[in-house]
């Protein structure tokens, strides 16, 4: 009876009810792999980056906790005065923002940018040099394989006297998200990694949360 009610939806309906059961653990990769070529937005799914984040998006206001994102906006909070970069956006950002993702549909959903740009954290960053008084990247530095561009990327265009705030969760991420994962640094790797490109840093920890205050003094 499902699947015959599967078999009447059009691809791109078939993926996303899909989705919806991969959310729910059932085996369906294979099912959406097979669909996904008929998916503009899906091609390549699972492996291709830009397909597979494009199908966390339509679940994405799901996966992060509440009590989390309360907990972001509020630390994040000192920073609304000024034009703020938020590095892998996604489709939630917790201060008015400039949006960067690499995941059109992630933009699509994002409500608090006010201005996005699709592109490539393993890339140089389109923006001009000192545009931004602070930039954020949440729940992303695990993703970045080539984090020794990224950084003095994010120094070139922050202000002088700017500030770079990153968090991380100190705890278990989940099996789905976890295969794009490409580094799993720790605190203290983490910043002395920071320090070595120059900036200033101050840690801080609640509910799991790692908050890196990273301050642009050179
Ligand atoms: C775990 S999500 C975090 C989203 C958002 N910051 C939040 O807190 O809800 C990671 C985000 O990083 C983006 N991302 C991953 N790798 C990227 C890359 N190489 N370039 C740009 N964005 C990337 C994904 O598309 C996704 O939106």
């Amino acid at each position: 009876m499902i699947k015959s009610f599967e078999k009447s939806l059009d691809p791109e309906a078939a993926f996303l009810s899909g989705l919806l059961d991969l959310q729910y653990g059932l085996k369906v990769t294979d099912k959406l792999s097979r669909l996904a070529p008929h998916v503009s937005w899906a091609k390549g799914w699972p492996h291709n980056l830009q397909a597979f984040w494009n199908a966390e998006a339509f679940m994405w206001s799901r996966k992060i906790e509440k009590q989390h994102r309360d907990l972001i906006a509020k630390e994040l909070g000192i920073l609304k005065t000024g034009k703020n970069l938020d590095l892998g956006c996604g489709a939630y950002s917790y201060i008015p923002s400039v949006g960067f993702d690499v995941s059109p549909k992630m933009l699509d959903f994002n409500e608090q940018c006010y201005a996005k740009v699709i592109g490539d954290l393993e890339k140089k960053l389109p923006f001009k040099n000192q545009e931004f008084a602070s930039a954020t990247a949440i729940f992303v530095l695990n993703y970045i394989l080539n984090y020794q561009l990224l950084l003095p990327e994010i120094k070139r265009v922050l202000a002088p006297k700017g500030i770079f705030v990153a968090v991380l969760y100190n705890g278990e991420i989940n099996d789905w998200q976890r295969q794009k994962e490409v580094n799993t640094f720790g605190k203290k790797e983490w910043k002395k990694i920071l320090e070595e490109h120059g900036f200033k840093v101050k840690i801080s920890e609640k509910a799991k949360l790692l908050f890196f205050h990273c301050f642009n003094c050179s």
